[in-house]
C-alpha cells in the first residue's frame, strides 16, 4: 500500500533539532538491516559511544522475549543506541527506565499525550503500546563491552494487523496527525542525554519522573515470568529498578516478567 505518510528521512531537519554532546552524534541511516539491535552488537565498524542507527525496515526486529518487532517501512522510528564507555558503573535496569522516559517526555513535550510507563520498558498510552525497548549487551570476558538500547516507537503507521501482545497504537492515531519523525527522534535523543547524566547525579529524580507515570502503582498485578505467576500489589520500585511486590508472606523483590492489572 502506498501512503503519502512514508517519506525518507531527512538528516538536515534531525540535525537542526539535536541538541546533544555525545548521543546521535554518529547517526547511521541504513534502508533495510535484520535488526539495528544485532548489527550494532555484532560490528566492529561503528565504535563511537552514543552511535545511532536508524531502520527505515528491519527483516527480523526482535522483541522482548523472543517476540518479533514487526513496523512499517519509513511510518516509524526503529533505532538502536550504542554506549560503550565506563559501563562498569552503569544500573542496566536504571537505563531501561530511563530510556522509556526519554520517550514518554518527548510525547508528552511534542504532542501533549498522555503517556503512560509500565515496567519495565513499554510506553503506553490510553493502554496501548506505542513504544517497546529492548536493551542487548555483549561481553568481553567477565567485562561489559557494549550496551544496545533498542526503541521500537509506532509513529505514522495507523493499521497494526496481526495479533499483539498488548494492542499496538501509533503517535498518528494518539495526536490525530502526521508527525515529523526527524522532529521526533531528535527530542528523544536530547531527553535520552539529558537523563543519562541525571542517571549519574541523582538517579531517585528519574526514578521519581518514571513513577509519576506508572498508572500500575498500588494496583494488584500478576507478573508471569517462564508460565510462573505471582500476585501481589505493586508498592513501588527500588532504587535499582526492580519491583517490590507485597504478598501476604511479605514484601518481595522481582527483576523480571510480564506485569499485568489483575
Ligand atoms: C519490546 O517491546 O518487546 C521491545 C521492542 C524493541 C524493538 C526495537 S526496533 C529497533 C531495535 N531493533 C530490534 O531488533 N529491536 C529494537
Amino acid at each position: 500500500m502506498k501512503t503519502i505518510d512514508k517519506k525518507s528521512f531527512n538528516h538536515e531537519d534531525f540535525y537542526l533539532k539535536l541538541d546533544t554532546d555525545v548521543i546521535g552524534r554518529n547517526f547511521v541511516e541504513v534502508d533495510e538491516i535484520d535488526s539495528t539491535n544485532a548489527f550494532l552488537l555484532k560490528t566492529n565498524d561503528y565504535n563511537q559511544n552514543g552511535t545511532v542507527i536508524l531502520a527505515d525496515y528491519q527483516t527480523a526486529g526482535r522483541g522482548r522475549r523472543e517476540r518479533e518487532w514487526i513496523s512499517a517501512k519509513e511510518l516509524n522510528l526503529t533505532f538502536s543506541v550504542l554506549l560503550n564507555n565506563n559501563l562498569d558503573k552503569v544500573n542496566v535496569n536504571l537505563l531501561i527506565l530511563g530510556s522509556a522516559l526519554a520517550v514518554a517526555q518527548a510525547l508528552e513535550n511534542l504532542y501533549q499525550l498522555n503517556v503512560e510507563l509500565k515496567w519495565p520498558n513499554d510506553v503506553l498510552v490510553k493502554r496501548k503500546k506505542i513504544c517497546g525497548i529492548l536493551l542487548e549487551s555483549s561481553a568481553k570476558g567477565s567485562k561489559l563491552d557494549k550496551l544496545v538500547i533498542g526503541f521500537g516507537i509506532n509513529v505514522n503507521q495507523v493499521n497494526f494487523p496481526g495479533k499483539y501482545n498488548i494492542t499496538p497504537t501509533s503517535v498518528k492515531s494518539e495526536f490525530k496527525s502526521t508527525v515529523e519523525r526527524e522532529r521526533l527522534l531528535a527530542e528523544i535523543l536530547n531527553n535520552l542525554e539529558a537523563i543519562f547524566i541525571e542517571l549519574v547525579k541523582t538517579p531517585e529524580k528519574v526514578l521519581d519522573a518514571w513513577r509519576d507515570r506508572c498508572k500500575m502503582l498500588g494496583e494488584k498485578i500478576k507478573i508471569e515470568d517462564d508460565g510462573k505467576a505471582r500476585f501481589g500489589i505493586f508498592d513501588n520500585i527500588d532504587q535499582n529498578g526492580f519491583i517490590l511486590l507485597k504478598t501476604p508472606e511479605g514484601r518481595e523483590k522481582v527483576h523480571i516478567g510480564d506485569v499485568s492489572i489483575r
